[in-house]
């Protein structure tokens, strides 16, 4: 069983950071000391740990993403997201008693890989495959996730409930641009004015086509928190 110092050291060590016994240190309810944690270990944690079994979320792989949403039939194939190590964390809130933990993040992200579309976008036809990139900037995503107890060999642990998917919000602040490769087949006469249309009218479409993906990334996200909350036991997470 590992125990949280361990864990800590760990996960700090390995940047060559000093340790930061955060969770030691932090009491119940000192909502300004887990912030600071949650702020500080980020960058290391969405590194991955493949000797724990976390994976990376920075490079995220994503082997397929399909949304089939208002006439369009979108699939994004071997896809690759980068930036969540540079995610601003506005809030982290654990509250223990309730069993809920808060979470707001402010990110810039970038999501590259193979496509293939077919369908219409607004008003206009649109085909393709070929190579993809989306910068999105400034998303802001907010979740309350609730929390339970699970019992590992005795032991009681955290766990995220599997209603996670019900529980987030997010919204993109700063824009998207949208890079599409070889639509119509290379013809840019086709491809220019979709493209056009597509980065004028980037809330509508992030509307339509963000769902499937966020859905994708967030449980990766959640994921890896559930592997963390599962390798400390609930009653190590504060100092009494
Ligand atoms: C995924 O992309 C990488 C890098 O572009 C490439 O080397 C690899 O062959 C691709 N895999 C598939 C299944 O398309
Ligand atoms: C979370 O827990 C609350 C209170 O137990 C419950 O009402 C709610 O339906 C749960 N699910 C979500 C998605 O919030």
């Amino acid at each position: 069983m590992l125990t949280v110092a361990a864990l800590l050291c760990f996960i700090l060590g390995a940047n060559g950071a000093s340790v930061s016994p955060f969770l030691t240190m932090c009491k119940v309810g000192d909502d300004a000391c887990l912030l600071s944690f949650a702020k500080s270990s980020l960058p290391v944690l969405v590194k991955g740990i493949p000797e724990m079994g976390f994976h990376s979320l920075d490079p995220m792989y994503i082997s397929l993403i399909v949304s089939d949403e208002s006439g369009l039939k979108l699939k994004f194939k071997n896809s690759t997201l980068t930036g969540l190590s540079g995610c601003l964390i506005e809030k982290f809130k654990f509250d223990h008693l309730n069993k809920k933990l808060l979470l707001k993040a402010t990110c810039d992200v970038t999501l590259t890989g193979d496509y293939e579309v077919k369908g219409q976008v607004l008003i206009l036809p649109v085909e393709g495959n070929g190579k993809y990139k989306i910068d999105i900037h400034g998303v802001t995503f907010k979740s309350l996730l609730n929390l339970s107890y699970v019992e590992k060999s005795g032991v009681s642990h955290w766990k995220i409930d599997d209603d996670w998917s019900e529980t987030y919000k997010y919204k993109v602040r700063d824009g998207v641009v949208f890079h599409f490769e070889n639509l119509f087949n290379g013809n840019k006469i086709l491809a220019e004015p979709v493209l056009e249309m597509l980065n004028t009218n980037w809330e509508v479409i992030m509307e339509e086509i963000s769902p499937p993906i966020v859905k994708v990334i967030v449980g990766y996200e959640v994921e890896a928190v559930s592997n963390l909350l599962g390798s400390v036991p609930a009653d190590e997470f504060f100092i009494q």
